[in-house]
């Protein structure tokens, strides 16, 4: 493996966890196995993201639409979600990283939230990564959500429209006080955004690979952030300027 470029590496890694059902399935077991191997490789992920460096690092781990799975699999998912959050807060804690959330908290049962709430509070203080785990998140539902809580604000008088920017605007997102996504990865060989961070890719770079997020390595992670560094962020610039800039 080339070593990466410590000064190259993204700011904010953002990543969609897929192919858990599908691994399980090519192995005949249950979907529900494949989540747990998907959690071993999320602990992976977080400790070589949080040892490279990496400021923010954003799992996509539920979302509005994976409502709709068998009741079955979503409870499972739910119980597992709430397993990882209490077992892993110690290693945060050990590893300086801060909790955060983004997505519909008030849809989840109330024990995961209360197990949220505890990790989240828990890890406040940590200067390390910040890692958001968007969970009940919909692109789509939170730019709806933002605009209803500017339209009230203008309606209170506390916001004139003629002062609603691009920064304003992206204020009122869950994201507000997060910087946007460098890279994105997602697993699985689906080539979708399926409803996660619409405003915020923007100007994202995107990673596609075919393996499945349970065989998901430190080395394919190493591989797709060469793959990162070998690209030229232009921002609607020539290639000219961007070299003279640097
Ligand atoms: C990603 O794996 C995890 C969640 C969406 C919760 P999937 O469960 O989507 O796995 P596939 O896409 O069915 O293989
Ligand atoms: C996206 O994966 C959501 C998460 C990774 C949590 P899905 O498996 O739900 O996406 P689609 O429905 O196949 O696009
Ligand atoms: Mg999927």
């Amino acid at each position: 493996m080339e070593p990466l470029a410590p000064d190259k590496l993204p700011n904010h890694l953002a990543i969609i966890m897929d192919g858990n059902g599908r691994w399980a399935q090519q192995r005949m077991l249950k979907r529900i196995v494949g989540h747990q191997r998907g959690a071993e490789t999320v602990k992976m992920v977080v400790e070589q993201a949080s040892l490279l460096g990496i400021k923010y690092l954003t799992l996509f781990a539920f979302s509005s639409e994976n409502w709709s799975r068998p009741a079955m699999e979503v409870r499972a998912l739910m119980t597992l979600l709430k397993k990882y959050i209490i077992r892993e807060t110690a290693r945060m804690m050990r590893k300086n990283i801060r909790y955060n959330v983004i997505g519909n908290r008030g849809d989840l049962p109330d024990d995961v939230n209360l197990a949220l709430e505890d990790a989240i509070r828990e890890t406040a203080g940590n200067t390390g990564m910040v890692l958001t785990l968007a969970l009940s998140y919909g692109g789509r539902q939170e730019l709806s959500s933002a605009a209803v809580r500017m339209a009230r604000d203008v309606a209170a008088g506390l916001l004139r429209p003629e002062d609603v920017t691009v920064d304003v605007f992206g204020g009122y997102l869950d994201t507000g006080g997060l910087p946007d996504p460098d890279f994105l990865i997602r697993t699985s060989g689906e080539m979708r955004i399926s409803n996660f961070l619409l405003w915020q890719l923007a100007y994202t770079e995107l990673y596609f690979t075919e393996t499945n997020w349970p065989d998901f390595t430190i080395n394919e992670l190493h591989k797709a952030l060469a793959d990162f560094q070998s690209r030229e962020r232009r921002f609607g610039m020539t290639s000219d300027q961007i070299t003279k800039r640097t």
